[in-house]
């Protein structure tokens, strides 16, 4: 209690004492004075100041709070944790940055700065206020039972003049400089209508039905999620359709460049870069749907939708998703301190969700479960450091270190095309008061040694090693086999010690053509599919091949090939091939059109004129996929059929065999029945 009273005491003394010096060189601007913003978004505060010659400004911070000693800085506030920068871009200027902005945010900022000796400190008065909406954007609807008037309300005025956009059943529907929509809107019991700022599109308002509780809505559990790469992310919204749903589907925008239609979203699970790694939970559940993405990679941050129609309307596709970071994770150290101190920090490119307990690893053995940052006065140039985030130990950052013992890869897993030629590259560091014994490749251990791959049968001439004896250990392996594969680790002899790298992962893939179905019905249509097992470098340009020969087709960037109603000559054996590999086509894959009997005719032998007495043998001919399987031989004019089989023989003709023959084929796919020939 005395200390609090003395504190108090020296602040109101030290202000006085700025009071006095303000007229006298020591001033804060602020360049703006209050400042409305959404929830949920970032703010920045700036200010200028100045102070008279001869001092030297040491601290500089902003505050909302006093404690006993005087005023917090937000970096020391735990209720600021992880949402606070402060930035200098120009002499005597700074910057405070807030993100993600929550309703206890609204306070008064003020910008404080002490000379060096700790006696001259100045506040700038009377600070920024801020105010952040208490719960974000809501539609007001009001008006009478028919035509309503809808508004973008906040709870206080927004700076900067926004720019609104209306939202019609998740369909974007107008963006205009007021807060009201431009027109009345009819009370469809179907419809809902949603608002958000330009800008701010992800902290869009609740979508609110016009008319009765219920109409057409998605809503997305989380509006951002940030998620370790290699790691598994739930991206759900809960739904609701005043009629019955006949189709939904979860797609990202950022694919839109491989769909068939770019305005036509398709269904994520379809699309190769995410083949065998996304699926759909909870479906069933009416309400609520859930995509599951495994293994995430950098490229899979984007943002993700959901749509559904009904019979007569549908959730449009320009309505704001949920949006996916995907980060991994990177040690990196400051330069030491005078007394030697240095501190450690697990960066990531966003935000982790849910606040993790990170994990501290030296030279491999786990030290510590804390915070993303980790202080010590006794790091060694020789020791390694990673980091890792609990319930995720196995996506380990990469080893970093001064002076120690590393392996690094360029790429941690790589997809190469069989028969093609790759190139594991990797980097290697030692203590340099090490002699290197040995470096080589292995998949496998053989006992409790590492099978050097040069001595590994089936690899002579089919490896070689790039690197030297100083950083470089790439590998180069040629003429891929899928049986290649596996595992590839690094190992490092040196006279005091070895030391082996992690694997990288390779992945062997052939093309492979996929065709629904392989056997169809004349006019029905036939789906090409040209894929790999695994995502090579973006593809830009597929080929496709019939027996052996290049089809002509305008379109090269679609994975897909699609055969619009074919005929009995689009039979045949198909391929495709990728950019850059086309002479490793795929295996081929054969089409088989079905049909009915088609040209079906009869042929006589002998021919010309037939002597009484003797024989005739008439054929029936017919083209038909599966073969004919029935024929049956007919006379004019006389009901019952004559004969079955493919010929029809008539031995000691008399005049009574005198008249018109025909026969009729048959497969399961059709009956066909010839042009008569009179005998
Ligand atoms: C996702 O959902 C599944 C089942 O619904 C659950 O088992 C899993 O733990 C969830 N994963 C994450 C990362 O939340
Ligand atoms: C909607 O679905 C329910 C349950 O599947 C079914 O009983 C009902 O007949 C459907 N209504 C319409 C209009 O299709
Ligand atoms: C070609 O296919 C791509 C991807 O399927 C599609 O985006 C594009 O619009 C198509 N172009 C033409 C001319 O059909
Ligand atoms: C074949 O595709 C065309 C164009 O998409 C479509 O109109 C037609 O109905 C399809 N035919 C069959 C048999 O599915
Ligand atoms: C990848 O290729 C191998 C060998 O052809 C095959 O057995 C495997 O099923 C393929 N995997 C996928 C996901 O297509
Ligand atoms: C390519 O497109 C042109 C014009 O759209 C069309 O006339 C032509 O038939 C197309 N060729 C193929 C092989 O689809
Ligand atoms: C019928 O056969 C003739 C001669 O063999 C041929 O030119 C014609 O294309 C065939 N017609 C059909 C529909 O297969
Ligand atoms: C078949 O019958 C019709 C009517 O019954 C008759 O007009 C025709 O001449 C007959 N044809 C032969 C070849 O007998
Ligand atoms: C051929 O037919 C005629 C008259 O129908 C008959 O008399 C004769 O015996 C037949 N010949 C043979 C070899 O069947």
């Amino acid at each position: 209690m005395a200390l609090r009273t003395a504190g108090s005491v020296l602040v109101v003394f030290l202000w006085s004492v700025a009071v006095v010096l303000g007229q006298d060189g020591w001033s804060v601007k602020y360049t703006t004075q209050s400042i409305c913003v959404l929830k949920g978004s970032t703010v920045e505060l700036t200010c200028s100041y100045t102070y008279p010659s001869g001092y030297t400004v040491t601290t500089t911070f902003w505050f909302t709070k006093y404690n006993a000693v005087g005023p917090v800085s937000l970096s020391d506030d735990p209720d600021y944790k992880g949402r606070v920068t402060y930035r200098k871009d120009k002499e005597n200027e700074h910057t405070l940055t807030i993100t993600d902005l929550r309703e206890s945010d609204s306070a008064t900022y003020k910008f404080r700065f002490t000379d060096q000796t700790g006696k001259w400190r100045y506040t700038g008065e009377p600070g920024v206020t801020l105010s952040v909406t208490e719960s974000g954007l809501q539609v007001k609807v009001t008006g009478g039972h028919q035509d309503k008037t809808l508004t973008c309300s906040t709870t206080c005025t927004l700076t900067d003049n926004p720019t609104y956009i209306w939202y019609k059943n998740g369909q974007h529907l107008d963006e205009s400089t007021s807060p009201q929509y431009k027109d009345p809107v009819s009370s469809n019991y179907e419809d809902s209508y949603s608002c958000a700022v330009k800008g701010h599109e992800d902290l869009h308002s609740p979508a609110v039905c016009v008319q009765g509780q219920d109409c057409n809505r998605v809503s997305y559990t989380k509006r951002t999620i940030c998620a370790l790469k290699g790691s598994s992310v739930n991206i759900s919204c809960t739904y609701f359709s005043l009629y019955n749903i006949t189709s939904s589907l979860w797609f990202s925008p950022k694919q839109s460049d491989s769909w068939r239609d770019e305005l036509i979203p398709e269904d994520l699970t379809t699309d190769p870069g995410y083949a065998g790694r996304v699926e759909f939970v909870g479906e069933k559940e009416r309400g609520q749907s859930t995509v599951r993405i495994t293994d995430l990679r950098e490229e899979d941050s984007a943002e993700y939708k959901f749509i559904f129609n009904t019979q007569t309307s549908r959730w449009g596709h320009s309505f704001p998703g949920t949006t996916l970071t995907v980060t991994d994770l990177q040690v990196k150290v400051t330069p030491a301190t005078e007394a030697g101190k240095r501190t450690l920090t697990c960066i990531t490119t966003c935000t982790l969700t849910d606040n993790p307990t990170y994990i501290w690893y030296q030279n491999g053995h786990k030290v510590k479960e804390d915070s993303s940052s980790l202080d010590s006065d006794s790091f060694s140039d020789a020791d390694s450091y990673s980091c890792a985030v609990k319930g995720h130990e196995d996506l380990l950052s990469p080893a970093e270190c001064q002076k120690c013992w590393s392996v690094t890869y360029t790429h941690q897993s790589i997809c190469a095309l069989k028969g093609t030629t790759v190139d594991i590259s990797c980097s290697y560091t030692y203590p340099s008061y090490h002699e290197i014994k040995k470096a080589f490749w292995f998949t496998k251990w053989s006992g409790r040694d590492p099978e050097d791959l040069s001595s590994v049968p089936g690899y002579e001439g089919h490896i070689e090693y790039l690197g030297d004896k100083e950083s470089d250990c790439t590998l180069r392996i040629t003429d891929l086999r899928l049986s290649d594969s596996a595992g590839y680790r690094f190992r490092l002899i040196t006279s005091g010690e070895m030391v082996a790298g992690s694997p990288v992962s390779l992945t062997v893939s052939d093309v492979v053509l996929e065709m629904d179905p392989t056997s169809v019905s004349e006019r029905e249509n036939v789906t090409l599919r040209c894929r790999t097992n695994c995502t090579l470098d973006p593809i830009t340009v597929y080929s496709w091949y019939k027996n052996g020969q290049p089809i002509p087709n305008n379109n090269t960037s679609s994975p897909v090939y699609i055969l619009f109603s074919v005929s009995s000559e689009d039979t045949g054996r198909y391929s495709c091939s990728v950019e850059g590999h086309e002479d490793l086509p795929s295996a081929e894959e054969t089409l088989t059109v079905t049909y009915g009997p088609k040209n079906t005719s009869v042929s006589v032998s002998p021919s010309g004129d037939i002597v009484e007495g003797s024989s005739v043998t008439l054929t029936c001919s017919s083209d038909a996929n599966p073969p004919v399987d029935k024929y049956t031989w007919y006379k004019k004019n006389v009901t019952s059929p004559k004969a079955s089989g493919q010929s029809y023989s008539i031995t000691n003709i008399s005049s009574e065999d005198r008249g018109e023959y025909y026969c009729e084929a048959s497969n399961i796919k059709g009956t066909e029945t010839s042009i008569p020939v009179h005998i």
